[in-house]
């Protein structure tokens, strides 16, 4: 037997220290069933105070409202409308208020101009923010503070309210997806590609355009990292993002998946929750590889992939990288972009 799992000796010689533990944990069991009252007392607050209906049963909330009703009201800027409406590739970036001043400034000016059509999807209007010249970071990256110059240009953000309907404090991750989706393809079905990030993803935007080449976007596509669990053929990492082809997403509009809750049911991980949406329709997974069976979206940053593979199975392709702090993301763009490849 290990020590560790002895029984003590003297048992009865310890109730005095006992009971103090026991009234130490009675105290402590009360504030912890108050703080848990609270906490749920506060969410259907919230959630309730946004106007929905909301059913604690349910494991994630879908939006209730017709489709036709949210999409009167969401707002798009004006950088977002000056873009073109038709093209190769249309990318969306999901955002929250509390990244507008960090994470969107980093992917605003770096990646997301190289789509021919590049926005932010948020619950609020983005603010303009300084072309700056550095990001701080407090402690940690999450932290970061965008530290703005004197003598800025201000950079209008594109960006549409697709979220302004659904309540940021909760895990609806699955229900903004199915609202972006709807929402895009509605609003902007003339391009041949649709690709999903997140507001820490990195990505190459020209090695993207290079592989969506040799595909047809007239095929139900799905491309990204595939991760082969919860779904017999697997889904995609929502982080490295993902691509639909236009006649995927002809395909999940035609069908209706928005409302079908059967062929679409809800679920915790929006990623899983769309894999299986998609595979309702028989649209598959595709890992993105390239010639040498390199990962071309990757789940991970750069320094996470070498730790766990080595520096070769780093794609001279890649195409994205994910779980980036925005000074990370400066930095792989400053890398990738602006530092010459030296040669002998
Ligand atoms: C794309 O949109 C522009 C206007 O933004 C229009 O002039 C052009 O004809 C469109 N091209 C196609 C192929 O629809
Ligand atoms: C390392 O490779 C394995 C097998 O291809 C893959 O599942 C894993 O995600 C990779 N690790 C990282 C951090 O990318």
């Amino acid at each position: 037997m290990l020590p560790g799992k002895m029984i003590p000796p003297n048992r009865a010689n310890s109730s005095g220290r006992c009971s103090k533990e026991v009234k130490f944990c009675g105290l402590f069991c009360i504030i912890i069933i108050l703080q848990m009252m609270y906490l749920h007392w506060a969410l259907r607050r919230s959630i309730v105070s946004s106007g929905h209906h909301y059913n604690p049963s349910e494991e994630v909330y879908l939006p209730h409202a017709s489709f036709d009703q949210i999409a009167s009201d969401i707002e798009i800027s004006d950088a977002a409308q000056l873009l073109p409406t038709n093209g190769t590739l249309f990318c969306f970036v999901f955002t929250a208020p509390k990244y507008h001043r960090t994470r969107v400034p980093a992917v605003a000016s770096t990646w997301l101009s190289r789509c021919d059509h590049g926005q932010f999807f948020s619950s609020k209007p983005i603010d303009d923010y300084g072309v700056f010249s550095d990001i701080f970071l407090s402690k940690e990256s999450k932290n970061a503070q965008v530290v703005l110059h004197h003598d800025i240009q201000q950079a209008a953000v594109p960006y549409s309210t697709v979220f302004k309907t659904i309540p940021d404090d909760y895990e609806l991750l699955f229900s903004k997806t199915l609202l972006a989706l709807r929402y895009t393809y509605r609003t902007y079905p003339d391009f041949d590609w649709y690709y999903k990030a997140d507001d820490d993803t990195f990505v190459i935007v020209e090695h993207l355009r290079r592989y969506l080449d040799k595909l047809d976007p007239s095929k139900p596509h799905y491309i990204g990292y595939r991760l082969n669990k919860h779904i017999p053929r697997g889904y995609h990492s929502g982080g490295a993002g993902y691509v639909l082809s236009r006649a995927a997403m002809d395909a999940f509009d035609k069908a209706d998946l928005y409302s079908d809750r059967k062929k679409c049911p809800p679920c915790k991980y929006e990623d899983v929750g769309i894999g299986r949406c998609l595979a309702s329709l028989n649209i598959h997974p595709k890992n993105a590889r390239n010639a040498k069976g390199q990962t071309l979206f990757n789940p991970n940053r750069p320094d996470q992939v070498i730790q766990s593979n080595g520096s070769d199975s780093v794609a001279a392709d890649s195409i994205s990288f994910h779980h980036l702090s925005p000074q990370q993301i400066l930095n792989l763009q400053l890398f990738t972009y602006s530092i010459e490849r030296p040669t002998k």
